[in-house]
């Protein structure tokens, strides 16, 4: 991929937002990767990143004014449009999506996006109730109709103190937009042979289970591991629905990503989200659940510690692993073990009437949390011992292992 890329171009579109300094970040990943990036800084992009960093990072000059005519002169904004291989805008503000899907040219970046022959990816980032009003979406209907991509936005905290879809992508999930759209169709559709036409479910993370408003019980999955897989599964053509709990992670590129906090929401998406060809459960579902969870805050002056009583939480991975019609074909469960890793997880093979196990040792230095996983692939009949990896390599494997399996 770098060697190609390393005569490719994207023209880079900088809107303005508080997410524009992560444009910074996409720069310094583009250039590593050999790719050429030439800026163009909107008015209100220069308010929240500066033309200097952004020239420094790019090694290239840095376009703002439409009637500058030395500009004008060295390159016309229609040269300009077409001089690279793709056109990204990043971030899109909520301005620039609806100027590009009305085709208006008031000002350079616009004038580029109505006037470029090359493909056009935007990540959007705005306020929560800018992205979800009828005028953006109307927009951004327009805008796919006329063949224009989007990377994001991520569902989160924003810097305006809200909550909700609005965030821009993080900058390496943007990256690989990207690096797909520069590798171009033929090579995208190759890329995706295997698991192309194929439904994947993956669950990830922790779930949080509440004991009142503001307290709750959950665990130190970093989600890792599942959202690596569900990006691999993408990777090789699956449609992906990664049912995630809460974690601090990019949703990976080209993966359908649905936010859950506790077990029964978890079961209810994944449940939702069926059928599907192969189910990967990989989330550290919370065993148990607050009976019932508290209104208010608990106080300490109410008498001595509370007594909190503990009910049982369905187990998703047995529930769908259960045989019916919608049971996927390939139910593939992770077993986190401290001790006795292989006796342990064949019984949860058994006992959660899966296909495979993957099992680790969390007790191993770097596992929990960390960035490598050492595990073993339990079937029916077999013992896998994979070598100590990376989680993505890990993830990889496993992906080109489903894919076997269901062809
Ligand atoms: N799992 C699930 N729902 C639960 C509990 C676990 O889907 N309520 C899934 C996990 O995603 C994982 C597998 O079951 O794929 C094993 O999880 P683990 O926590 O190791 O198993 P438990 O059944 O909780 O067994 P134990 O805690 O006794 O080891």
């Amino acid at each position: 991929m770098t060697d190609q890329a390393s005569d490719k171009r994207v023209l880079l579109i900088v809107g303005g937002g508080v997410a524009a300094y992560k444009a910074l970040e996409l720069v310094r990943l583009l250039r590593k990767a050999g790719v050429g990036v030439r800026p163009i800084l909107t008015k209100a992009g220069a308010e929240f990143v500066t033309a200097l960093s952004l020239s420094a990072l790019s090694e290239d000059k840095v376009y703002g004014d439409l009637f500058s005519l030395t500009d004008e002169a060295e390159m016309g904004h229609i040269q300009l449009s077409r001089s690279a291989d793709l056109v990204v805008v990043a971030p899109a503000t909520a301005d620039l999506i609806a100027k590009a899907a009305h085709g208006l040219a008031g000002d350079l970046a616009s004038t580029t996006l109505l006037a470029t022959d090359k493909p056009v990816l935007m990540a959007p980032a705005m306020n929560v109730r800018m992205w979800l009003h009828p005028a953006t979406q109307r927009n951004l209907e327009t805008l796919k109709a006329d063949g224009v991509s989007f990377v994001g936005p991520d569902d989160g905290a924003m810097a305006c103190g809200e909550f909700g879809p609005g965030r821009l992508a993080e900058p390496p999930v943007i990256f690989e937009a990207i690096m797909e759209a520069l590798a171009g169709p033929a090579a995208q559709s190759s890329k995706r042979g295997p698991l192309l036409g194929k439904h994947a479910l993956v669950t990830a993370g922790p779930t949080f289970e509440p004991i009142d408003p503001v307290r709750g019980i959950t665990n130190r999955s970093s989600g890792r591991q599942g959202y690596a897989i569900a990006g691999a599964l993408a990777k090789l053509g699956a449609r992906v629905t990664l049912v995630s709990g809460p974690v601090a992670l990019p949703t990976p590129f080209g993966v359908d990503r649905v936010d859950v906090e506790t077990a029964r929401d978890m079961l209810a998406a994944s449940q939702a989200a069926l059928p599907a060809d192969v189910g990967v459960f990989v989330a550290a579902v919370a065993d148990w659940r607050i009976d019932e969870v508290f209104g208010t805050k608990l106080k300490k002056d109410k008498g001595g510690p509370p007594a909190l009583t503990f009910v049982e939480n369905p187990d998703i991975l047995a529930t769908l692993s259960a045989s019916g019609p919608r049971r996927p074909k390939l139910v593939i469960g992770f077993a986190a073990e401290t001790n006795d890793v292989e006796a342990h997880a064949r019984a949860k093979l058994a006992r959660k009437g899966c296909d495979w196990i993957i099992a680790n040792d969390v007790t191993e230095p770097g596992v929990m949390g960390g960035d490598e996983n050492a595990v073993l692939l339990i079937s029916k009949d077999k013992t896998e011992r994979w070598d100590r990896a990376a989680k993505d390599a890990v993830a990889h494997d496993l992906a080109q292992r489903i894919a076997e399996s269901l062809s």
